[in-house]
Formats: C-alpha cells, sequence, structure tokens
C-alpha cells in the first residue's frame, strides 16, 4: 500500500537509501535536510524525490516543515528519524555546544519530529515511526559521549513511545547501524578506522547504506504491524544485545 513518508536527513548517507527505498516500495517520499543545498537539489533531481529544508532541532521549524511536506504530499503515515550529527570529542576536551549540538539534533529532533505527526498518526489510526539509532547508543563509544547519550536517548523513547502507540495502530522501532559505509564514518581518522574499527567487525567490512533501507522499508511495510518498540541491530556482528 502506498503512504506517505518523510524521511529526515534523507539526502545523504543512510538517509538517501532510506528514501530511495521507500520510493521503490512504492511509497510518496519527502526528504528533509538541513544544510546542504546543493547535494539536495542534485538528489532531487535524480530520484524525483521532493526535498524540504530545516533544522530537525528547531521545533518551530519543524511545525513548519511538516506543514509544508503535508501540504504537498498529505498526511504523514510513515517517519524516519534519520537526521544526526556527531561532534566526536574525548570527554575532556568536549566542550558544551559539543555536548548540546548533538544531543539538540539526534535526540530532542526525534522529539520534535514525531511529537509534530503523532496526533495526526492517531487520529487516522495508522502510523510507523522508525527511528535510525546507533550501535554505539547501543555499547557507547569511545569519544562519542554526546553521541553515544543521545542514541541511547532515543532507544528509551521508542520503548517508551511504542507502548502509548500500540492501541492506537502505531508501531514505534528504532534500527541501530554500526560502521556503514558514509561520509560519517569516512571523517574518522583513517588510522582509527582501519586499525580500530574495522577488526572489530566480524563481517569484514563497513555496511552499505542499502542494507538500512531494506530494513526500514520492511519496518514500514504492512507485514510489520506486530513489531514494536524493537531494536533492530544491523552491525556485521560487531555487538549482540
Ligand atoms: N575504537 C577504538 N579505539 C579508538 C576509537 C574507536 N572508535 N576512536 C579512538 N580510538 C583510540 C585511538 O586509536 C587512540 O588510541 P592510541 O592512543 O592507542 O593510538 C585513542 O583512542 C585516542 O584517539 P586519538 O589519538 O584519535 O585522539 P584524539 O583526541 O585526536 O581524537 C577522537 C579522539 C575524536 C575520538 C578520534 O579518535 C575519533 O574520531 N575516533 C572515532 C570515534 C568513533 O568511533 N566515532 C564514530 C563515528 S561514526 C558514527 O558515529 C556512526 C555510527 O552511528 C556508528
Amino acid at each position: 500500500m502506498s503512504r506517505v513518508a518523510l524521511v529526515t536527513g534523507g539526502t545523504r548517507g543512510i538517509g538517501a537509501a532510506i528514501s530511495i527505498a521507500l520510493k521503490e516500495a512504492g511509497h510518496k517520499v519527502a526528504a528533509n535536510y538541513a544544510g546542504n543545498d546543493e547535494k539536495a537539489k542534485a538528489f532531487e533531481s535524480e530520484t524525483g524525490i521532493p526535498v524540504f529544508k530545516w533544522d530537525v532541532s528547531n521545533y518551530a521549524s519543524c511545525a513548519d516543515g511538516v506543514a509544508a511536506v503535508e501540504a504537498a504530499l498529505g498526511p504523514v503515515d510513515i517517519l524516519v528519524n534519520n537526521a544526526g550529527i556527531t561532534r566526536d570529542a574525548m570527554f575532556h576536551k568536549m566542550t558544551p555546544d559539543q555536548w548540546l549540538e548533538v544531543i539538540n539534533t539526534n535526540l530532542n529532533g526525534v522529539f520534535n519530529m514525531t511529537h509534530l505527526v503523532w496526533t495526526g498518526m492517531r487520529d487516522r489510526n495508522f502510523g510507523r515511526v522508525i527511528t535510525i539509532s546507533s550501535i554505539n547508543g547501543q555499547k557507547g563509544q569511545m569519544g562519542q559521549v554526546n553521541y553515544s547519550a543521545s542514541k541511547a536517548g532515543d532507544l528509551g523513547l521508542t520503548k517508551a513511545l511504542a507502548q502509548e502507540g500500540a492501541a492506537k495502530g502505531i508501531t514505534v522501532n528504532a534500527v541501530c547501524p554500526g560502521y556503514i559505509a558514509t561520509e560519517m564514518v569516512k571523517a574518522i581518522p583513517e588510522k582509527v578506522l582501519n586499525e580500530r574499527i574495522i577488526p572489530q567487525i566480524p563481517v569484514g567490512r563497513l555496511g552499505e547504506p542499502e542494507e538500512i533501507g531494506r530494513i526500514v522499508t520492511f519496518l514500514a511495510s504492512d507485514d510489520a504491524g506486530f513489531i514494536t518498540g524493537s531494536t533492530i541491530s544491523a552491525n556485521g556482528g560487531q555487538f549482540f544485545v
């Protein structure tokens, strides 16, 4: 069944793969982005997926953005909270700004976006909320106290909200990717990536964004109606919960 899907951070990396996978599954997709106009416009012309610019960390901007998407495509049935940032630093060097920026985008952004589509989903007795957390929200990661805290927060939000949505036909799930071949991971110092991280991945490679896109498409489908409050890990065997 074709539904309206909104993917935050949906024009690059894992988010782009999710947007494309949802479109290929027959959904009407809107892709949000925050900063890179050039990449977003190129994505729009290559895929035919409309792009909408706002910052998920700002509630008022999210409200305007959701209204624009709904005016263009209709009510949002599937929300994919994918937008996320890193500001990696060892804790003793981490600034309060690095802490806040990450929490505001990765955790408060999920609150903002989900809150704005939730009432509509309840009214229509259907919804899919899928949040992209991280392996590092499950296991913690040195250099990422801010990011690990935000992504662990996303898992708590998911489990609590799933209980509220269940009686209203809304499923709320999280996906925890491991290290996926995106710009975010390629920004890790090469020595750290090659000598420390890849050897920790039993399958011996980074994941592909499309591997996450397929999980999200399944969770968004009617077939996944009995799955809620779950965390799906896709990390090449790096960490078992
Ligand atoms: N795994 C294992 N060891 C790591 C590590 C990691 N992810 N990150 C850093 N280290 C080790 C380094 O190898 C180094 O060890 P040695 O002193 O023995 O060489 C030590 O920690 C300190 O690292 P640096 O010398 O690089 O210290 P720094 O202060 O210059 O930089 C840092 C610290 C900013 C944390 C930098 O090391 C870094 O960016 N590390 C990567 C952190 C990381 O894994 N980020 C994940 C980004 S991808 C992502 O977030 C997506 C997702 O959801 C998975």
